[in-house]
């Protein structure tokens, strides 16, 4: 079957896409700070909200209400009511916040249109070289695997978003978390800086669409596609 794809509302990553992300799969954005992963989720919520499904957006790191109210405008209150925001100050928490997540996706009583974890590594993060990071890592793997799960059984979106560390070998950013999650995402976009308010997103896995980037830029209301190739 192919699957649905759900509009970004940047045209040069919907083009990237080949329509937009799946909504049978997992989504995995990881770059920079600042590099817009977290207004990219915003923006993709407001959307799905918008046009009346529910967004179940889990947030470690503390999303402003001011930019989501950038991008929404007048109709944020209206939005809020669709828009279930879980703040988990720890691991655990964010894995009870992921199961009541999915368990509401599957169970069909609200549909349920997008599931957002941003970030999904920054508590795993601290856990990295101390005595806890073993159970961490499973803790973040049973997550992610119940999220694709969902994804799947629901048709719900599922994206959520990772932090890079530096290899030293390679000279390069690459996504924290190891293989496992590269192999749970079906799609991986990794964003990168560039200067000013623009931003470029690289499509490094799809199942069906050749590797590629799209550019866009950061503005007062959203993101804004500028180009591809
Ligand atoms: P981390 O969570 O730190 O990993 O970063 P991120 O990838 O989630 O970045 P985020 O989506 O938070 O993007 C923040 C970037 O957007 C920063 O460079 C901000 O300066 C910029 N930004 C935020 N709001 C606006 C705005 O209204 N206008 C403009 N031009 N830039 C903005
Ligand atoms: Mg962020």
């Amino acid at each position: 079957m192919v699957p649905d794809r759900l509009s970004t509302g940047i045209d040069s990553v919907d083009r990237l896409l080949g329509g937009g992300l799946e909504t049978d799969s997992a989504t995995e954005l990881y770059g920079e700070g600042g590099s817009g992963k977290t207004l990219f989720c915003l923006q993709v919520a407001y959307r799905v909200a918008r046009d009346g499904k529910w967004v179940f957006y889990i947030d470690t790191e503390g999303v402003s209400v001011d930019r989501l109210r950038a991008i929404a405008g007048d109709s944020l209150e209206k939005l809020l009511k669709r828009f279930l925001l879980s703040t988990p100050k720890n691991l655990e928490e964010q894995s009870a916040a992921v199961r009541t997540a999915c368990a509401l996706a599957r169970g069909g009583r609200r549909p349920v249109g997008l599931l957002v974890v941003d970030s999904a590594t920054a508590f795993y993060r601290l856990s990295l070289s101390g005595p806890e990071e073993d159970d961490a890592r499973q803790a973040l793997s049973l997550e992610i695997a119940e999220l694709v799960r969902t994804a799947l059984e629901a048709h719900t979106a599922v994206v959520f978003t990772n932090q890079v560390w530096r290899s030293m070998r390679e000279n390069r950013l690459e996504p924290l978390g190891g293989s496992f999650l590269n192999h749970a995402a079906k799609t991986i976009l990794s964003f990168e800086r560039l200067p000013g308010a623009e931003r470029r997103v690289v499509l490094v896995k799809h199942r069906d669409r050749p590797e590629g980037w799209a550019k866009f830029r950061i503005t007062d209301t959203g993101l804004e596609g500028t180009g591809g190739g």
